[in-house]
Order: structure tokens, then sequence, then C-alpha cells
């Protein structure tokens, strides 16, 4: 009797906790996964409205895998002129002062055991919202397409004589994805 009690007992228990670890990861690769950033960025503002473009702020989309995030000193190339009493930019200001990033929070978060490269697909001519939705109508970035292993797969699968997915063809095999 008592066997069986600590046996429900574990089982119940490593199902808890796959709950929790599922919930913890679905939370941030849920589409609409909306972090609150330390500033209050509006890309509908700066690449919407005044149409800054994309890589001028992650300019290593097209030559490197990490499409990086813009450093305060850039955004303080306007913000010397612009907004400068504006309290949503002291942040930035005290950031360039003391060199310490600002602590964005990451939108799209891809599990570690996942490898993506940017510069492989803007190279073959694919559009940043294609992934990520239309975000220069985003006054508080979020997360668009959900990055499911499925959803990768669309276009890296092996030749089925589909012009547009066999193009992926090569990469279609896990270690692609998984090295
Ligand atoms: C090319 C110039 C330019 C760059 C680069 C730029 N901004 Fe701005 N930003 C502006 C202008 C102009 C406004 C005012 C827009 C308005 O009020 O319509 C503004 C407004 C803002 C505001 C105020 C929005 C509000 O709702 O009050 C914040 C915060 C901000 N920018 C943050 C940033 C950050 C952070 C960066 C760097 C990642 C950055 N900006 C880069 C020009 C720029
Ligand atoms: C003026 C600078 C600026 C421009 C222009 C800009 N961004 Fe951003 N972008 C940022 C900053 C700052 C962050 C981090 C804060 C946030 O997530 O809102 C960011 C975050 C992002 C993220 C989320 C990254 C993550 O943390 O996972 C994506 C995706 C993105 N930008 C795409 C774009 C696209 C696509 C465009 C062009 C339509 C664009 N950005 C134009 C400054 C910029
Ligand atoms: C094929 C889909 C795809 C395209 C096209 C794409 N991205 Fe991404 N982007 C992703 C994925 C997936 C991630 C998450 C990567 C990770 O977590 O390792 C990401 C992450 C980011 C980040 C966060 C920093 C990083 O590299 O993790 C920024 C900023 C970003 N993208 C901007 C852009 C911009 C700007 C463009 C267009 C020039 C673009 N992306 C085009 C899929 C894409
Ligand atoms: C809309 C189609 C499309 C989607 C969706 C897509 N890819 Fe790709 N991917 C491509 C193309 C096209 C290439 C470049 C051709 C090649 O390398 O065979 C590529 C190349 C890559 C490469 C580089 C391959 C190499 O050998 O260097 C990696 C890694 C990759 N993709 C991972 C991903 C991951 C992870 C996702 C999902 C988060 C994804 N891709 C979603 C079309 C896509
Ligand atoms: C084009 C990229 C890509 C390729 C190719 C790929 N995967 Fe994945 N895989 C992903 C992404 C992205 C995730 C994380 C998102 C998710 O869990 O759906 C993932 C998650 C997984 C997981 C974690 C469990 C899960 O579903 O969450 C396993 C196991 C896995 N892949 C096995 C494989 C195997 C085996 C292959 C080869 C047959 C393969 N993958 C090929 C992108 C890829």
């Amino acid at each position: 009797m008592k066997k069986i009690y600590k046996r429900t007992f574990v089982l119940y228990l490593l199902i808890m906790i796959v709950l929790v670890v599922v919930g913890c990861l679905k939370n941030t690769t849920e589409v609409g996964y909306k972090p609150h950033q330390p500033v209050s960025f509006s890309h509908k503002t700066h690449a919407g409205t005044m149409k800054i473009n994309c890589k001028y702020c992650h300019s290593t989309a097209d030559t490197a895998a990490h499409a990086s995030l813009p450093s305060s000193r850039s955004c303080i190339e306007c913000h010397r002129l612009f907004e400068k009493d504006n309290p949503k930019l002291e942040l930035v200001y005290n950031s360039t002062e003391t060199g310490a990033a600002l602590a964005w929070i990451s939108v799209c978060n891809l599990p570690d055991f996942v490898y993506f490269n940017h510069s492989a697909h803007i190279k073959n001519g694919m559009d940043c919202a294609a992934c990520h939705g239309k975000v220069e109508t985003m006054k508080q970035t979020f997360l668009a397409i959900e990055f499911s292993m499925a959803w990768c797969l669309e276009c890296h699968q092996p030749d089925n004589g589909n012009t547009e997915t066999s193009k992926v063809a090569s990469s279609s095999n896990c270690s692609t994805c998984h090295r």
C-alpha cells in the first residue's frame, strides 16, 4: 500500500515539474508575448512614422547570425537634439554616461539548443516582416509569430518538387538547427 502511495506521489511530482517547465517555456514563446521594457521605445514612432531603416538600429541582421540591438549612443545621435527633457529618455542618457548597456528584454527567444542564422535568410531575400510581423506598427514590441519547429520546417523540408521550399532542401537535416 505505502509503496503505491509513494509511486503516485513521485508521479504527481514529475507531472507538476513538467507542467511548470512547459508553462515557463510557453510564456515566452507565445504569440503576443510583450515584455515590459526599461525604456518605452516605440517602433511605431521610429520605424513607422519616422521611417528609420531597420538596419540603422539592427545593423548586423544581414551580415551575422545575430541581429544586434542598437547601443544607447546611437539613440543619442538624435536625442541630443530631440526630446531632451522627456523623462522617458532618462535611462538612455544615464546609459551613455555610465557606459552600461540598456537591459532590453528579449522578445524572440529560441531555446539554446536551436541554432538560427539571420544573414542566411536575409541574403535569400527574406523580409523582416515574414518572421517578425509588421514591427513598424508596434508601439510596444511583441512576438508576432511563434518560432516552433513545425514553422521552421515549412521551408526547411526535403525536396518535394515545390520550388519555393526545395531551395532549402539542403538544410532540412536536424544538424542545421541542432548542432
Ligand atoms: C533618427 C533619430 C532618432 C533616433 C536614432 C532615435 N530616436 Fe527616439 N525619437 C526621435 C524623435 C524625433 C522623437 C519624437 C517623436 C514624436 O514625438 O513624434 C523620438 C521619441 C522617442 C521617445 C519618446 C516617446 C514618447 O512616447 O514620449 C523615446 C522613449 C525614444 N524616442 C527612445 C529612443 C531610443 C531608446 C532610441 C535608440 C534605440 C531612439 N529613440 C533613437 C528620434 C530618434
Ligand atoms: C531607432 C532604432 C530602431 C529601429 C529603426 C528599429 N528597431 Fe527594432 N529594436 C530597437 C530596440 C531599442 C529594441 C529593443 C526594445 C524592444 O524590444 O522594443 C528593438 C527590438 C526589436 C525586435 C525584438 C528583438 C528581441 O529582443 O527579441 C525585433 C524583432 C525588431 N526590433 C525588429 C525591427 C524591425 C523589423 C525594424 C524595421 C521595421 C526595426 N526593428 C527597426 C530599435 C530599433
Ligand atoms: C527567417 C525568419 C527571420 C527573418 C527573415 C528575420 N528574423 Fe529576426 N529573428 C528570427 C528569430 C528566429 C529570432 C530569435 C533568435 C534566437 O533567439 O536565437 C530573431 C531575433 C531577432 C532579434 C533579436 C536579436 C537576435 O539576433 O536574437 C532582432 C533585433 C531581429 N531578429 C531583427 C530582425 C530584422 C531587423 C530583420 C530584417 C532585416 C529580421 N530580424 C529578419 C527570425 C527572423
Ligand atoms: C520562409 C522560409 C524559411 C523559414 C520559415 C525558416 N528558414 Fe531557415 N533558411 C531558409 C533559407 C532560404 C535559407 C538559406 C538556404 C540554405 O541555407 O539552404 C535558410 C537557412 C537557414 C540556416 C543556415 C543553414 C546553413 O547551412 O548555414 C539555419 C541555421 C536556419 N535556416 C534555421 C532556421 C530556423 C531555426 C528557423 C525557424 C526558427 C528557420 N530557419 C525558418 C528559409 C527559411
Ligand atoms: C529548420 C530548423 C530545424 C530543423 C531542421 C530541425 N529542428 Fe528540431 N527544433 C527547431 C526549433 C525552432 C525547436 C524549438 C521550438 C519548438 O520546440 O517547437 C526545435 C525543437 C526540437 C526538439 C525539442 C522538443 C520539442 O518539440 O519542443 C526536438 C527533440 C527536436 N527539435 C528534434 C529534431 C530532430 C530529430 C530533427 C531532424 C529530424 C530536427 N529537430 C530538425 C528547429 C529545427
